[in-house]
């Protein structure tokens, strides 16, 4: 058996936490003999540390050979402890007709102290997924107050935009979700975001051969992955839980596992013509365990520049809007 890892999750009563956990203590993010002990925060506040409580009971009650321990905390230093992954799903969710750059100034301050905190005690190798609104932002706060973990330690999820790309381009089509691939996502987790169907294939050949409608392309197709979290909202009355975890798990299962491609925000360092420093979707290539380098080369026709021209702009007026608390 090998050593258990320590994954610290934050918002561990949470929506997404209830369908993250069981996946996480079952084997499906880290494989099926990694044994795992799980490092659960959530908010200091009677009902919430009462429902965490709840939720190890049923962790508990799974028997799961791999779940090696838990620690149940509101202390963000117990939490992240020698972590070797942060998985940063606690913050606020958006409710209908707000936008999740709505939640900039509430979900930011999350983020400055978890940065720190993380940066002090977790484990030498640690590896830090957000997935707390606005992702991409967050991100980038919380490695803006980390001095010892790299940049590139720090992602932010677009895994799920990348799953609904992919499941309407298959609808679309009329294949299974496995027939399509290379579908990856550019830019931020809003709206602007964009699935670069032009580099996209169905059954190996070009999805723009498979689905000459191109009207259909760039119009409804952007626009329903874009606002697919919406969409969510205005049916289910709450934010996605189940298909978010679900995108976490494929997010950290890609990112351990060299050689997957996969669409993930990271740090720009000017590819793809994002700015300097803002956390933009792009498709990375895992090298080892947790680290990955950018898939340089894929070609942008005018209508996918505009595209990523206004999500580049997006995110910088975000990083505009938390100046104050980046640094
Ligand atoms: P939720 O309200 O059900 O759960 C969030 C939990 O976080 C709550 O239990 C709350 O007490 C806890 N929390 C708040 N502040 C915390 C802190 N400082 N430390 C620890 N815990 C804290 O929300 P949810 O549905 O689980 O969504 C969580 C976040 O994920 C939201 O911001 C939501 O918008 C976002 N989200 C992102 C994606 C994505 O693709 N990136 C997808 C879905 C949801
Ligand atoms: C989603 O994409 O489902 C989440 O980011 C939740 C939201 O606010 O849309």
């Amino acid at each position: 058996m090998k050593t258990p890892i320590r994954v610290a999750v934050t918002g561990a009563a949470g929506q997404i936490s209830y369908s993250l956990l069981p996946r996480i203590a079952s084997g499906a993010m880290f494989g099926p003999d990694q044994p795992v002990i799980l490092q659960l925060l959530e908010v200091p506040v009677e009902k919430a540390m009462k429902a965490l409580e709840g939720v190890a009971m049923e962790l508990d009650d799974c028997a799961f050979p791999l779940l090696s321990g838990m620690v149940l905390t509101d202390d963000a230093k117990a939490a992240f402890k020698d972590a070797n992954w942060c998985l940063l799903v606690g913050a606020k969710p958006r409710g209908p007709g707000m936008e999740r750059a709505d939640l900039l100034k509430d979900n930011g301050k999350i983020f400055t102290t978890q940065g720190q905190v993380i940066d002090e005690v977790s484990a030498e190798n640690a590896r830090v997924a957000v997935v707390g609104n606005p992702a991409n932002t967050n991100a980038m706060i919380a490695a803006s107050k980390a001095r010892r973990l790299t940049a590139d330690r720090f992602t932010a999820m677009v895994r799920l935009d990348q799953n609904r790309a992919q499941t309407m381009l298959a609808k679309k089509a009329g294949v299974a979700t496995t027939d399509v691939s290379e579908i990856f996502i550019f830019g931020n987790h809003s709206p602007t975001m964009f699935p670069a169907f032009g580099h996209a294939k169905i059954s190996g050949k070009p999805a723009e051969s498979v689905i000459t409608d191109r009207a259909w392309l760039e119009g409804e197709f952007c626009e329903k992955v874009g606002k697919r979290g919406a969409a969510i909202i205005a049916a289910r009355g709450a934010s996605s839980a189940a298909s978010a975890a679900n995108a976490l798990v494929d997010h950290v299962r890609s990112l351990v596992t060299p050689g997957q491609i996969h669409s993930i925000a990271i740090k720009s360092e000017g590819h793809y013509g994002f700015d300097a420093n803002v956390w933009a979707g792009m498709p990375v290539k895992t090298t080892t365990p947790g680290a990955y380098e950018v898939v340089t080369g894929i070609p942008l026709d005018d209508f996918a520049k505009s595209k990523i021209a206004a999500t580049n702009k997006e995110l910088a007026e975000e990083r505009a809007m938390v100046a104050e608390m980046l640094g």
